[in-house]
């Protein structure tokens, strides 16, 4: 067990120390760089294959060393330690806290802790490998066709059913790694119990080569469930209509066990479900749900891209966790990101957090961001159950760029509100495509497009940071009277986060980046960062409002006067 009090960030002397520079900060982009020309290069850090350049943000040297005390104060580095080892930091539930395990490489030398360490009485190497080799000859069997649906056809379209880490991680990673899809393969992805989900992503599917992946941790959750049941009676359904399924539950059991598979912890489970348990792929407590994505969980996405750029995404995401341990604070990626996060939130009031990619192909990055830091790090009280003695957790969101340029970037250049915001984007695209013709003012024909694409990059950033003066807005001739709404303060912090290219092995290293982030403020905050209680209560009144839903008057009378106008309104309109 980790030791139970946390330390208290704001007792500590450095917590104190940024209390003071905050009060009236009055931070000064321009006048950092101008007066320091080693500025971009001081904070600008590698971790893999990840350049970080935190010099856009609001620090200056005496800041960030206040930083770097305060996670010593409360042991950051120990406290990582202890999650790699397997102790149970997850205090609520009284588990280990081991996603960091499941990217080890098999066997290697060097590893710490050393391979074959055991955790709680599991050797938890041997188990990952074993699951691992498992999904690996599983996704190798779908990809070459030798696993074959009822009649005998070969798997062209996926659908992997899960909700938030069962869902948000794959379908992320997915979309990330389109190029490396196997061409002539597909997954799709239901999440919501809305009945639209099921509908609209089983439409115009072939039965006889649709493969279904129920993926659940729990196997207990009720969209997850639901939408199971819906896509086996589905299936049952489409099959008999095609003629290929008799109306006996020997047919319709063996349709099953050629078109569904399960991953989730509660084996048991699933073989109730129908699914033979031999068709399951398990992981362990250990793993947290929004932790997942590089378990079983990811078997659909192992499918799609194959073992091979399956093995180089989890040595990205290791390369980072090895970056982490070993790298001093003082420039350790993910230590130094966290830091900076709490100084904006806890001192510098920001109340949220854009996370803005300038990869198309990570368009849906921030969602899983939502659940990976707002899961972990929503919490009022500390692991030991006392309240927080500050704010905690950010409101992560975002789009890509330059989307999202045309939509709200307006409200995080001049707005009255301070929003961090890392800017993400790789130097060379999947689709180096050029505009043959240009457009006659500037974009000369023969443009390579991802150039316009990183303009904006380098471009946002650099005007949020420096912004433009009232003179120099005069001095492009604008009137007076509209100076004022011209006028670009300056000084909103930014991140940027440079790749190579969108490989797996990055795709990995970003997700392993930001859960790292995500743990230093939780250590920070003296929260637990693995539980997530606070989606309990939304479930269990969901069951039982479901009986008003259904029209029982007693149930709804029980409900309080709101609710219960709701849903005696909802089921006037409700045909
Ligand atoms: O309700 C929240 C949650 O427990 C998440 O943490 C988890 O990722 C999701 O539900 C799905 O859970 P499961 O994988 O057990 O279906």
């Amino acid at each position: 067990m980790a030791e139970n009090t946390p330390v208290d960030p704001t007792s500590t002397d450095a917590w104190k120390q940024l209390g003071g520079i905050a009060d009236g900060f009055s931070p000064d982009l321009r006048g950092w760089f101008d007066a320091d020309a080693g500025r971009a290069d001081r904070y600008t850090f590698q971790a893999a294959d990840l350049t970080v350049d935190l010099s856009k943000g609001l620090i200056t040297e005496e800041i960030l060393g206040h930083l770097v005390r305060l996670a010593q104060d409360v042991d950051v580095a120990g406290r990582y330690q202890a999650m790699i080892a397997g102790e149970h930091i997850n205090a609520t539930e009284d588990r280990a806290v081991l996603h960091t395990a499941l990217r080890r490489p098999k066997g290697a030398a060097g590893l710490v802790p050393p391979a074959g360490f055991i955790v709680d009485g599991q050797d938890v190497d041997a188990d990952v490998h074993a699951t691992l080799d498992k999904v690996y000859a599983f996704a190798d069997k779908v990809r070459s066709g030798e696993w074959t649906g009822v009649t005998g056809k070969p798997i062209s379209t996926v659908v992997n059913i899960g909700i938030g880490g069962s869902d948000l991680g794959p379908v992320m990673v997915y979309e990330a790694l389109k190029p490396y899809v196997k061409p002539g393969l597909e997954v799709r992805f239901v999440s919501n119990i809305d009945p639209t989900d099921v509908y609209e992503k089983t439409a115009g599917l072939d039965p006889e080569t649709t493969l279904f992946i129920v993926a659940s941790k729990t196997f207990g959750t009720l969209e997850t469930l639901t939408n199971a049941r819906l896509a086996r009676e589905w299936l049952w359904a489409e099959l008999a209509s095609a003629g290929v399924l008799d109306d006996t539950d020997a047919a319709r059991t063996d349709a099953v066990a050629k078109h569904f598979v399960a991953v989730s912890t509660a084996l048991d489970k699933v073989k109730a479900f129908g699914i033979d348990p031999e068709n399951a792929f398990g992981f362990w407590d250990w793993v947290g749900g929004r932790y997942s994505v590089d378990s079983a969980i990811g078997t659909s996405v192992v499918i799609a891209i194959g073992p091979d750029n399956w093995r180089e995404f989890l040595a990205g995401f290791h390369a980072i966790d090895e970056h982490t341990r070993t790298t001093p604070l003082e420039q350790n990626v993910p230590v130094l990101m966290g830091l900076l996060n709490v100084w904006y939130t806890n001192f510098l009031n920001a109340q949220s957090h854009a996370v803005l990619p300038y990869a198309q192909y990570l368009h849906r990055f921030p969602a899983y961001l939502q659940q990976l830091t707002m899961e972990s790090n929503g919490k009022s009280v500390r692991w030991d159950g006392s309240p927080v003695t500050t704010d905690t957790g950010e409101v992560f969101w975002g789009e890509p760029g330059t989307n999202g340029q045309h939509a709200f970037y307006q409200l995080i250049h001049q707005g009255t509100r301070l929003v961090p915001a890392d800017f993400i984007a790789v130097a060379n695209p999947a689709h180096p495509l050029k505009d043959e013709t240009g457009d006659g003012a500037g974009v000369e024909p023969g443009q390579d497009v991802h150039t316009l694409f990183m303009a904006n990059y380098f471009a946002q950033t650099k005007a949020l940071a420096f912004g433009k003066t009232a003179d120099e807005v005069r001095a492009d001739g604008v009137a007076e009277s509209i100076v004022p709404a011209r006028v670009f303060s300056g000084n909103r912090p930014t991140t940027s986060i440079l790749a190579p290219a969108l490989t797996p092995s990055v795709v990995g290293q970003l997700i392993a980046l930001y859960e790292h982030i995500v743990f230093v403020e939780g250590t920070i905050w003296g929260i637990d960062s693995f539980d997530q209680w606070g989606v309990e209560l939304g479930k269990q009144l969901a069951l039982q409002v479901t009986p008003a839903v259904q029209g029982d008057s007693a149930a709804l009378e029980a409900q309080d006067s709101s609710t219960k106008a709701l849903i005696a309104k909802y089921l006037e309109l409700r045909k």
